[in-house]
């Protein structure tokens, strides 16, 4: 176990993901926990982590002194290395010179911490104080142009401290760094593996919930699809599933969910169709916004409604996962759509608390605990799907028809895609059902129907995307099939834009 001790930088999970890809199991701990709780744990190694304060300032988290002297290895980054160097009596100044973003680093080969690392690489930044004279006992490893103790170490007493930000991917050599820390420094052993996280969080939602009992809203998407076998698994049939099947889901989506978590699981799954229910309340409808807004309220209606049958329960799972926390976090952020699978919760079901056994781990992750528990493959590697479904690929106005036409599209576009062996490749994939009609003609008759938009993307983040450049042959093959096979549709077009300035989906 390597202990990460939180002092709320921004990229935390992201060490502690660093930790986890390196084999090892972490966990992270707010930064005032006690060291006898520390110790408790017997951790091979503590890493602080950065964080928004100055070590001067008067409400600055700092560590006892004593933790530095237990003899477990630590490595400080960023503020965690300006606080290292503080506490034990070094300097940290303001820099003369702000270092944001990607610099040039001179390390100490023949530090163990940078094993393996070019002598002259470079690193991220984002700091404006740094440490300018290391305490006693420390030695510089590293420096840029303007800082003069990017990294320090004192090796006997198994302190390290870096300025710079290892975990983040533009940190060439940080991924090395970070496993030089673990294996060299604090000789773990990289044993660690996903279905270990399965299993222990297992156990321990076993424990925290006794003879409760847990209710869940499932749509079959990946994040809530692992968080509601985790509960299962722990809890069997206490877990109450919430499938509601608004009617806007994909192609065979609803009996396939329902086939694998009833069937295959046997899980306590309650399928909710109310399509004309929301059908009625979208009618005339065509603002993107009013769309979301609808459907998001509707369906913690109907949530309500179901779960009012079931009576009070003590525990409510949210399927949230390590980028929702930090999307829905930033408050200062423009709302650009509003997503409503964050943050919508039911008012009016009583349940005693929120579980969210996900809530740092990210996507990738999500997908191999769902592996180890299990989960069919379609299931577990099935692209994002937003909350508001087909709803807001339907440009303007909703009507069954135009629905049952987009679905016949979209699996045409899917299937091909399957075929061609291609969908590792891409990011998230999906047709569009324009509010377009154009002339066209078919058997030497005239014709004026809809315009499909075949979207996809490739992203890792899907912040930003650029468009895939899916091969024209597989292209040709997936229009002409979807003019030939659906009805009402006579163009094709091929989005080509990234976002920005685009986004993923069309509204
Ligand atoms: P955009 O279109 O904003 O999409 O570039 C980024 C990612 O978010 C998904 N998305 C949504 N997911 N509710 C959701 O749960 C929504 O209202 C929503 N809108 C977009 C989109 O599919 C893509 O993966």
């Amino acid at each position: 176990l390597v202990i990460v001790l939180d002092f709320g930088g921004q990229y935390n999970q992201l060490i502690a993901r660093r930790v986890r890809e390196a084999d090892v199991y972490c966990e992270v701990l707010p930064y005032d926990v006690s060291i006898e709780e520390i110790k408790a744990k017997n951790p091979k190694g503590i890493i602080f982590t950065g964080g928004p304060s100055v070590v001067y300032e008067e409400k600055a988290p700092l560590v006892e002194k004593e933790l530095l002297s237990t003899g477990i290895p630590i490595l400080g980054i960023c503020y965690g290395s300006q606080m290292m160097g503080f506490v034990l009596g070094g300097e940290v100044a303001k820099a003369t010179h702000r270092e944001y973003g990607k610099t040039d680093l001179n390390v100490n080969t023949n530090n163990p911490l940078f094993e393996g690392v070019e002598e002259d690489t470079s690193c991220w930044m984002s700091h404006t104080y740094f440490i300018s004279n290391p305490p006693e006992g420390f030695e510089v490893i590293a420096k840029t142009e303007t800082c003069p103790v990017a990294a320090m170490a004192d090796v006997d007493k198994k302190l390290y401290a870096v300025q710079f930000h290892p975990e983040v991917m533009h940190t060439p050599y940080g991924k090395q760094m970070i496993s030089n820390f673990l294996y060299n420094i604090c000789k773990c052993k990289g044993d660690w593996v996903m279905e270990d996280f399965a299993k222990e969080s297992i156990e321990r939602l076993r424990e925290k919930i006794g003879d409760k009992q847990v209710l869940c809203a499932l749509s079959g998407g990946v994040d809530s699809s692992v968080a509601a076998v985790l509960i299962h698994k722990a809890v069997g049939k206490q877990l109450t599933c919430i499938f509601v099947d608004h009617g806007l889901l994909r192609k065979d989506e609803g009996d396939e969910v329902e086939q694998v978590f009833k069937e295959e699981f046997d899980m306590n799954l309650i399928r909710v169709n109310c399509e004309d229910q929301f059908l009625d309340k979208l009618a005339g409808k065509d603002d993107p916004e009013e769309k979301r807004k609808i459907i998001g309220e509707e369906f913690i209606r109907v949530f309500e409604a179901e779960a009012k049958k079931i009576g009070t329960v003590d525990y409510l799972v949210q399927g949230t996962i390590y980028p929702d926390v930090i999307e829905s976090g930033t408050k200062d952020a423009a709302v650009i759509k509003s997503h409503h699978n964050v943050g919508g919760l039911p008012e009016h079901v009583d349940f005693k608390e929120i579980i969210e056994p996900l809530r740092d781990l990210f996507k990738d992750e999500v997908r191999n605990v769902g592996r180890a528990v299990g989960i069919p493959e379609f299931l577990v590697s099935r692209q994002p799907f937003p909350g508001p479904g087909l709803a807001i690929r339907v440009i303007g106005d909703i009507t069954k028809d135009k629905l049952d036409t987009l679905r016949e599209a979209d699996f045409i576009f899917r299937e091909e895609v399957k075929k061609a062996g291609i969908s590792d490749g891409l990011g998230q994939y999906f047709a569009v059902l324009t509010n377009l009609r154009s002339v066209g003609v078919m058997g030497d008759e005239r014709t004026y129907n809809y315009t499909v938009a075949l979207r996809s993307v490739d992203t890792s983040d899907f912040m930003t995307a650029d468009w895939s450049r899916i091969d024209h042959e597989i292209l040709a093959r997936i229009s002409n099939r979807i003019v030939n096979e659906v009805d009402n549709v006579n163009r094709i077009v091929y989005d080509i834009t990234s976002k920005p300035p685009a986004t993923i989906e069309w509204e």
